[in-house]
């Protein structure tokens, strides 16, 4: 596999970044054994400098694992704030809970266990961050419930949308991923590209992030 950013690059970034607590080290490294799939460390210290630079307190995240980029938002909030994070499954959400409680921030994370779409037309926006980091063929679709849960202003924040570098076209010559995620991926981005609701950042930042700001009526 052809990395995104040069090993010696990435490793020198990693260098020079700040853990705002020290569980993260220990999240990542049970991540990275038990082969659960959670953001690059630069992609951890985006989402916490996005989140600390808008004010965020209020943010929604699709996709918590074992709870690694809800600690790098939570440590970005004040204590009065709310974390909304949404996980499936059952075992991450239960190991993500414990960590938090154990780095002091479950007084504002709310991981709730089920699937997204089952909770979304129950939260009560707006939102200043949304991160989805969920599910790769939901990523469209959920765009629609997503985009009014947002303040203007806000940010929706998106992982994975360079996928390896399998989303773009002569970049990979052994594709490995599956390819319905590929091909939603693809579509998401161009979707999110053209959606006149939002101005977009697009990163090559650990697997490729999107920085979509919501205009407002005065944009
Ligand atoms: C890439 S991992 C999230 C990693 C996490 N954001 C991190 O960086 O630490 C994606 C997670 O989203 C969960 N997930 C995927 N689709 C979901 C959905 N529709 N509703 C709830 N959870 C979902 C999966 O179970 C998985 O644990």
């Amino acid at each position: 596999m052809r990395p995104l950013t040069p090993p010696a690059v990435a490793a020198y970034l990693d260098g020079l970044s700040r853990l705002p607590h020290p569980v993260l080290a220990r999240i990542r490294a049970e991540g990275l054994a038990a082969g659960v799939p959670i953001v690059d460390p630069l992609t951890g210290a985006l989402l916490h400098g996005l989140t600390r630079a808008i004010g965020a307190t209020k943010v929604l995240e699709i996709g918590t694992a074992i709870g690694y980029s809800t600690v790098w938002m939570a440590t970005a909030l004040p204590s009065s704030s709310l974390l909304v994070s949404l996980e499936r499954d059952q075992t991450r959400a239960t190991a993500a809970r414990a960590y938090l409680a154990e780095a002091g921030l479950d007084d504002r994370v709310n991981v709730m266990i089920g699937e997204a779409d089952r909770y979304l037309h129950k939260l009560a926006g707006p939102f200043d961050l949304i991160f989805q980091d969920g599910d790769k063929t939901q990523y469209g679709p959920m765009l629609a419930k997503l985009a009014p849960l947002l303040r203007p202003g806000g940010l929706l924040v998106t992982d994975n949308i360079l996928w390896d570098g399998e989303v773009v076209p002569g970049f990979t010559d052994r594709p490995h991923k599956n390819t319905t995620d590929t091909a939603a991926i693809a579509a998401y981005n161009a979707a999110l590209a053209a959606d006149p609701r939002f101005t977009t950042s697009w990163l090559p930042v650990g697997d490729g992030v999107a920085i979509a700001i919501k205009l407002g009526a005065g944009d």
